[in-house]
């Protein structure tokens, strides 16, 4: 059996062949028609194994050729799904009508689509057919003979375990109708939860006892959040499905009573995944870094114009691991001022944070002491600490 073989006269009306019912996928649009006359398929960007093996004497006559083209085509992209995976009904109106424009049969109607432009120069969707009309027409027949009418029982599954060893668990009051939760994260300062949905497109703010106390709606999903002292660093993802539509941003969220003045720091991204903070050119003022899925970081240098005093701690485990992640460090200014910060890399999704920790002073200048609480137990405190600095502390033996 050779695929390459086929001569396509006629590209498909695919809508006739596998049955137009309801399009149980909303987020597949229309399959239109391709004009008649299509030009030869062009294979050269898609690996074909040639079939080799046996068909099985089970399977019956007039479905031998569409197993053997299943298993020549299908199996091109991803391993072989079998025909009992899914029920008729769901091969007919699901699976086969998302995999059609995969395969050039049937397109996607680009035209229509915000993200259509992108996705015809990304060549995702053939612009001529893989595969022939008779063959398609054999690849459906095969799946929807061969599938079950309903679906298989599922096997029986290990109950889900909550809680863990260590752990005690406290459910929240806090619940939401249909979730798609993109964010949660502790702030531990302002003892708070924050929760992003991406299908409300919201922020929601809990209080300690797990209570809502706050909900902003922004443009798009956040999914990553940092607390600094003048709001929230928040990341909106744009589009949580796959586009790569530049509709994501990273905004600042000021607290305004118990509203958020939204501030747009940077807009038009590709979907955005996190934002991180560093002082990449050691002058004392943090630097943000943005990341994004399929595009290069975006990074803001601060220019550090604010004259403010600043400390950066560059501490080094002995007794503790190396990085002396877990280390807690108090600074109390001279003025009696005391800020707390604690060695950590985790920010976000593939990403990590200046595992030096860093400290605004703002006008104050003197420092009384530095307190160092190392993993391994030992208490640290250094006087005379000059501002303005990268210090580095190498934990006693
Ligand atoms: C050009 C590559 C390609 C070919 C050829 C291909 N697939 Fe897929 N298939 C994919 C991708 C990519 C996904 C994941 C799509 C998604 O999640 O939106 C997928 C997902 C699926 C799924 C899961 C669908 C879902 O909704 O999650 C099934 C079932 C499937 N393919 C069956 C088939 C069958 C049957 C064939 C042969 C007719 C086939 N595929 C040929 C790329 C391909």
């Amino acid at each position: 059996m050779n695929p390459q073989s086929n001569k396509i006269k006629v590209a498909i009306a695919l809508s006739g062949l596998i049955g137009l019912a309801n399009n149980v996928d909303s987020g597949t649009d229309a399959i239109t028609k391709t004009s008649a006359a299509a030009p030869q398929p062009n294979r050269s960007s898609f690996n074909l194994l040639p079939f080799t093996n046996q068909v099985p004497p089970e399977i019956p006559n007039e479905l031998k050729k569409g197993y053997e083209l299943a298993h020549v085509y299908c199996q091109a992209c991803h391993l072989f799904p079998e025909p009992n995976l899914l029920d008729k009904k769901t091969w007919r109106n699901g699976a086969l009508r998302k995999m059609a424009p995969l395969l050039g049969v049937g397109r996607f109607n680009l035209e229509n689509r915000a993200d259509g432009k992108i996705l015809q120069e990304a060549g995702i969707f053939p612009a001529s057919p893989l595969v022939s009309e008779s063959d398609w027409r054999e690849i459906c027949n095969y799946y929807e003979q061969s599938a079950p009418e309903k679906p298989l029982p599922q096997g029986p599954r290990p109950k889900i375990q909550t809680g863990l060893k260590q752990f005690q668990l406290k459910e929240l009051k806090y619940r939401s109708p249909m979730p798609m939760t993109t964010l949660v994260k502790i702030d531990p300062v302002r003892k708070r939860l924050y929760v992003g949905d991406a299908q409300s497109k919201t922020l929601d703010v809990l209080n300690a006892a797990g209570e809502l106390v706050a909900r902003t709606t922004l443009e798009s999903a956040p999914v990553s959040l940092t607390a600094r002292p003048e709001g929230l660093y928040v990341t909106l993802i744009g589009h949580v499905f796959p586009s790569d539509e530049r509709d994501g941003q990273l905004v600042l969220l000021e607290e305004t009573g118990d509203q958020f003045k939204v501030h747009p720091i940077l807009d038009k991204l590709q979907r955005p995944t996190n934002t991180t903070f560093a002082d990449l050119n050691n002058d004392g003022s943090l630097d943000i870094v943005v990341t994004g899925l399929n595009e290069r970081p975006r990074i803001l240098m601060n220019a550090g114009t604010s004259g403010a005093h600043w400390l950066v701690l560059d501490l080094q485990g002995t007794r503790s691991s190396r990085d002396a992640i877990g280390a807690k460090i108090k600074v109390t200014t001279a003025s009696g001022r005391t800020l707390y910060n604690h060695v950590s890399v985790s920010t976000g999704f593939m990403s990590s944070s200046d595992r030096r920790v860093h400290f605004g002073l703002g006008s104050e200048r003197a420092i009384a002491s530095v307190e160092i609480r190392w993993p391994s137990g030992h208490v640290q405190t250094l006087s005379d600490v000059m501002a303005d600095q990268i210090l580095r502390v190498r934990e006693p033996e």
